[in-house]
């Protein structure tokens, strides 16, 4: 069997399943490895075979990879809380860098040297400058932040030792959601900026509380960088393109060059849904920088990346169209259980 098949690991959470619709849509054979801890079959196009099984249990994912002609991974599975990282970093080190590793192993032991990974602007840490290159000092400032640095680290270490190319795209705020508003952002619990104020704005959840207006930004509260995870989807087929070509990525940023203060969001939320999102002001919360904004540079260059669904306004209208009650996803039909 031809070895063409993209293993996407955490394909049923968020930014994956985005990406694994994307590669199906693009003529790619996928997938999808995932232990639904955090994702749901039902986010799944039902024609993507998803394996219900661990990232650490080389049996299966060597036994994936066999059978399903894998040639390159997307790993998009692990832990993605900040505030959680700093309470539990022992699972934070064990899924995101300890059965990383076995997956990484795992992968080498197959002959797969294409590796696209989902990494994070928290691999930054408080910024002296933004826009961010990739250049800048990576010092994480969380248990999260450290864990997607430690293995893009490891990634490197691959590639020296067994010629492994790879790419870490390091996401700055990742939104949005497939237009047809069939597969949504959808965390448990939901901590993110955009999701909650829309949630509130439909009075599906409590006011929302800002998380403090005293930065020294222009509103005085924090600017983000928020980026459609359709473009997201589509850098990841670029990066893809090259790993296959026998290049390496490296790391690269993900975002729009753009920020927008939480303020604005709350405004062109209200906007959007045609009625104002009610929300309260809180204290600070522990660990948000003031200011995270991408220098996006290098994807422009070395991908030839555009976004395309990354206005704000844009974004917030597919994250509100898949959070309408009425066009929750559908279910799966098929779920292979390992
Ligand atoms: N915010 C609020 N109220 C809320 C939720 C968020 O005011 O209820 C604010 C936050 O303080 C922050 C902004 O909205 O200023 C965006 O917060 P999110 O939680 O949506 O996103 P973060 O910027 O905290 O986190 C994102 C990713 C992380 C990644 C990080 C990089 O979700 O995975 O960027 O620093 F690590």
């Amino acid at each position: 069997m031809p070895r063409t098949t993209i293993l996407v690991t955490g394909g049923a959470g968020f930014v994956g399943s985005h990406f694994a619709r994307a590669a199906m849509d693009a003529g790619r054979q996928v997938v999808v490895l995932d232990d639904l801890s955090g994702g749901a079959s039902s986010s799944l196009p039902s024609s993507i075979p998803l394996i219900v099984g661990d990232i650490g249990d080389v049996q299966t994912v060597k036994k994936v990879c066999a059978t399903h002609g894998v040639g390159a991974v997307a790993h998009f599975a692990g832990k993605i809380q900040v505030g959680e990282s700093v309470r539990h970093p022992d699972v934070y080190f064990d899924i995101n860098m300890v059965r990383s590793l076995a997956l990484l192993g795992a992968l080498r032991d197959e002959g797969i040297t294409a590796c696209l990974f989902s990494s994070s602007a928290a691999v930054y840490g408080n910024p002296q400058h933004v826009p961010i290159p990739e250049t800048a000092q990576c010092k994480p400032v969380n248990a999260y932040g450290a864990t997607k640095l430690a293995f893009e680290y490891a990634l490197e270490a691959w590639e020296h030792a067994y010629g492994l190319h790879w790419a870490a795209l390091r996401y700055f705020n990742a939104a949005g959601a497939h237009p047809e508003g069939a597969m949504r952002e959808c965390h448990e619990p939901e901590t993110h900026l955009i999701p909650l104020a829309i949630d509130a704005g439909l009075g599906s959840r409590p006011p929302l509380t800002v998380f403090g207006d005293d930065y020294d930004t222009p509103d005085g509260t924090c600017v983000r960088d928020y980026i459609h995870v359709l473009d997201l989807a589509s850098a990841h087929l670029g990066a893809l393109a090259l790993l296959e070509q026998g290049t390496t990525v490296g790391p690269i940023n993900l975002g729009t060059g753009r920020g927008y203060s939480v303020r604005e969001v709350i405004e062109t939320t209200g906007k959007v849904l045609g009625r104002a999102v009610p929300y309260v002001m809180g204290p600070r919360r522990a660990g948000d920088p003031p200011k995270l904004v991408a220098d996006p540079s290098r994807a422009r260059e070395l991908l030839s990346w555009r976004t395309e669904r990354s206005e704000l306004t844009t974004i917030v209208e597919d994250a509100a169209r898949s959070r309408q009650p009425s066009d929750r996803p559908k279910t799966a039909e098929s779920v292979h259980r390992h």
